[in-house]
């Protein structure tokens, strides 16, 4: 994190560079102690910005030489960057720059350093200045050709972005490689590694018929912790192919994994570079949520390669324009790869559930910030759940507001229009709605829009009012947003309301909206744009109980005033798995709370214990689906929902809620436990991690006092 003095950046300041680079030739004589940088740029004026002095960004550099066409220039320093107040007057020049950096110095991780004794490097936001002299700013976008230069023995794998083009010995025992990245690309996307490492590889065909090796570089000793990353890759790349028709295309991916790394993994262009947390697992000692967060990590990455490096941002305040979408991207990945409905479900629980934990309270807290900021100091405090998950909310509600199909298009259009440039947040939404001019996004995207520009979480009420006599149900809708820091009054939001309706029975009715010539169906999406608006359905002839806002269609905070027996309803019939699983939620937090506020002990009541126990054996649900349900709230989201907490009560209340659950389910956890064996190898795919949590759970039923004293014996996935 970096503070103090530095200057304030605004969006609304923005200006296209008064200079590109179209090329940029670097040679690197790799030392730890020394590197030398040698770069050769093409540069070419911006017409529209004439006479000004070129200005290069560049960061704790020793510069030895600068070359304009060949002939030497003069040049001076200025608020950390190289100013050549006259460059050559042509369009078009040469700049020749040598200059050395000192990676075994670098503890600050951002630039290259040497991690074990190899080299890295991550220049993500502002790297790049600290390898060389550069316009370091994301819409320049260059065509780069890099030669590795090192000694052979300590470096034996040189690696850096694109194709490989040229390799060999050189005197004194050192070998050189030279890669070449035939897509322009902004500098935060350079890579090199240089080091002593081995490599789990792949070849495979994309449905082009082109050829393309997959490598995952470690180093020696952990080869075997790498056939779950590898498999994620290629699980990545069909993916991209199949959902939106996203072919590889280069030659090679490469993964290298460091254990000095200050993110979780970076998507330089064919070279990512990631924290060995997110490459390494093998079965004796990864979770199952360990080899999930790999294959997410891998997706993520690896979509970055058209969202984020095929078309990147303007500038950093766009930032959310690769995150969110590429996050997006990821959850539909893990959706995609988890199969049945209640197991897709899960993920999407499980997105939510990070959303509602770190991004809310970010929202509602001191560093409350929209997902475009329109100002910073440093770019790198602005990597948050804000731009990532809520960002992720934001492309999901376009998703949700065009469908699928629709989505789709507009990715094919966003592609066409801007493959190869430095675009913003405005530019993805307006193809996405330009694709879909029919939808209810094209029709209010300015309002739309507003998710970018207004920080903090929505409200949102809902009430039903039922009419006997017109056999109609009236749904009033009203949204209100709480001040955030520097924005008192906020407009009203675009918000996609997908819901249902069901009988008492349980049964969903067919939704007919008033003034609408035929029913929807049983899932309607409503869009609520102004504070408040009410929506009418026909048709209805009792009070129904409405099952809103499903599969979190808005990233609100929902009071919808449901009773404890309507939410009992929903949790047995929903068709929604999203919705069940908040249901379950509600009604256990609702008797944890009711312990803690009054004298009582808990006493859990027959309905919520009958529900659960349905809920347990109920044959169409997914047993990670299950799992998830029959979870109580965590202790701190116990102790966040109260005035005033106390951790050891809510420790015992929670506690004792645990021991009813398995007193009263004794009969079905057994059940359950013999349902869920897993006698095959350890395999971490969704199916066999689902069924392997009852086993689990049943160790913790069987530490407690057990009504019948039997025990069920060890419980332990059978290959670990
Ligand atoms: N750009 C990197 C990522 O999100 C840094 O976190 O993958
Ligand atoms: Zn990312």
């Amino acid at each position: 994190m970096r503070e103090g003095t530095a200057p304030v950046i605004r969006r609304e300041d923005y200006r296209a560079p008064a200079f590109w680079i179209r090329r940029a030739d670097l040679v690197f004589d790799l030392d730890p102690a020394k590197t030398i940088v040698a770069s050769r740029l093409e540069i070419e004026r911006n017409a529209d910005r004439p006479g000004e002095p070129l200005r290069l960004h560049g960061e704790g550099l020793n510069l030895m030489r600068v070359l304009a066409d060949g002939e030497s220039v003069s040049f001076r320093h200025e608020d950390g960057q190289l100013v050549i107040d006259h460059p050559p007057a042509a369009e078009h020049f040469v700049l020749e720059v040598r200059n050395t950096c000192a990676p075994d110095k670098n503890t600050e991780l951002s630039g290259l350093y040497t991690s074990n004794g190899s080299f890295f490097t991550q220049c993500e936001a502002e790297g790049f200045r600290r390898i060389t002299y550069f316009l370091d700013r994301p819409d320049v976008m260059a065509v780069y050709t890099i030669t590795l230069r090192a000694d052979k023995a300590r470096y034996p794998v040189l690696l850096s972005n694109g194709n490989l083009v040229e390799q060999g010995d050189l005197d004194s025992g050192r070998h050189f490689a030279k890669w070449h990245d035939p897509y322009p690309k902004p500098s935060y996307l350079f890579a090199l590694v240089a080091g002593r490492l081995v490599a789990r590889e792949q070849r495979v065909k994309s449905r082009g018929g082109r050829d393309h090796l997959l490598q995952i570089y470690v180093r020696p000793g952990d080869l075997e912790k790498t056939e779950h990353a590898l498999k994620s890759l290629v699980a990545s790349l069909i993916w991209d192919e199949a959902r939106f028709g996203l072919a590889l295309d280069l030659e090679r991916f490469m993964i290298v994994a460091v254990g000095d790394f200050n993110m979780g993994a970076m998507e330089n262009k064919g070279l990512n570079i990631f924290n060995t947390q997110y490459v390494l697992a093998n079965a004796a000692t990864a979770t199952d949520a360990d080899f999930e967060a790999i294959e997410s990590v891998v997706g993520h990455e690896y979509f970055h390669n058209w969202t984020g490096n095929r078309i990147t941002c303007r500038d950093w305040f766009q930032l959310s324009l690769k995150e969110g979408l590429t996050v997006f991207r990821d959850q539909e990945f893990s959706m995609d790869m988890a199969g049945s409905d209640s197991a897709r479900a899960v993920r999407r629980i499980d997105a939510v559930r990070t959303l509602r934990q770190s991004q809310f309270p970010e929202d509602a807290g001191p560093m409350s910030h929209p997902v475009r900021p329109d100002s910073y100091m440093a770019i790198d405090n602005f990597y948050t759940t804000t731009v990532y998950e809520k960002g992720a909310e934001v492309v999901r509600m376009m998703h949700t507001l065009v469908g699928r199909d629709g989505f789709a298009r507009g990715m094919k259009l966003y592609f066409q229009r801007h493959d190869g440039q430095a675009v913003t947040c405005d530019d993805f939404a307006q193809a996405i709605a330009d694709a879909n001019p029919e939808s209810p996004l094209a029709q209010q995207l300015d309002t739309f829009k507003r998710w970018y520009s207004q920080a903090g979480t929505p409200r949102l009420h809902a009430r039903g009012v039922h009419d006997t006599e017109q056999r109609s149900w009236t749904l009033t809708l009203r949204q209100h947003a709480e001040p955030s820091p520097g924005q008192a009054d906020k407009q009203p939001f675009v918000l996609p309301v997908a819901l249902g309706l069901l009988d008492h029975g349980g049964r969903a009715l067919a939704l007919h909206l008033q003034g609408e010539a035929a029913p929807r169906g049983h899932q309607a999406l409503l869009v609520l744009s102004q504070a408040e608006q009410s929506f009418v359905f026909t048709d209805v002839d009792t009070p129904p109980v409405p099952s809103l806002l499903r599969g979190f269609s808005a990233p609100v905070l929902l009071d919808d005033g449901l009773s404890d027996a309507e939410l009992l309803l929903l949790l047995a019939h929903d068709s929604d798995a999203f919705n069940r699983w908040e249901a379950s939620q509600r009604l256990a937090l609702a008797r944890l709370l009711a312990a803690l506020q009054g004298p009582a002990l808990l006493q859990l009541d027959h309905a919520f214990i009958g529900a659960m126990r349905d809920l347990l054996r109920a044959p169409g649900l997914d047993a990670a689906f299950k799992e998830m349900a029959l979870t109580l709230p965590s202790e701190s989201y116990i102790a966040e929902s109260l005035d005033k907490a106390d951790p050891q009560r809510i420790h015992s209340v929670r506690e004792q809620a645990l021991d009813q659950l398995g007193d009263h389910l004794h009969d079905d956890w057994l059940w359950a436990w013999n349902q869920h064996q897993v006698s095959a190898g350890y395999d971490p795919g969704p199916k066999q991690a689902g069924a392997r949590w009852p086993t689990w759970r049943w160790r913790c039923c069987a530490a407690m006092p057990c009504a019948t004293g039997r025990t069920p014996g060890p419980a332990v996935p059978s290959s670990a």
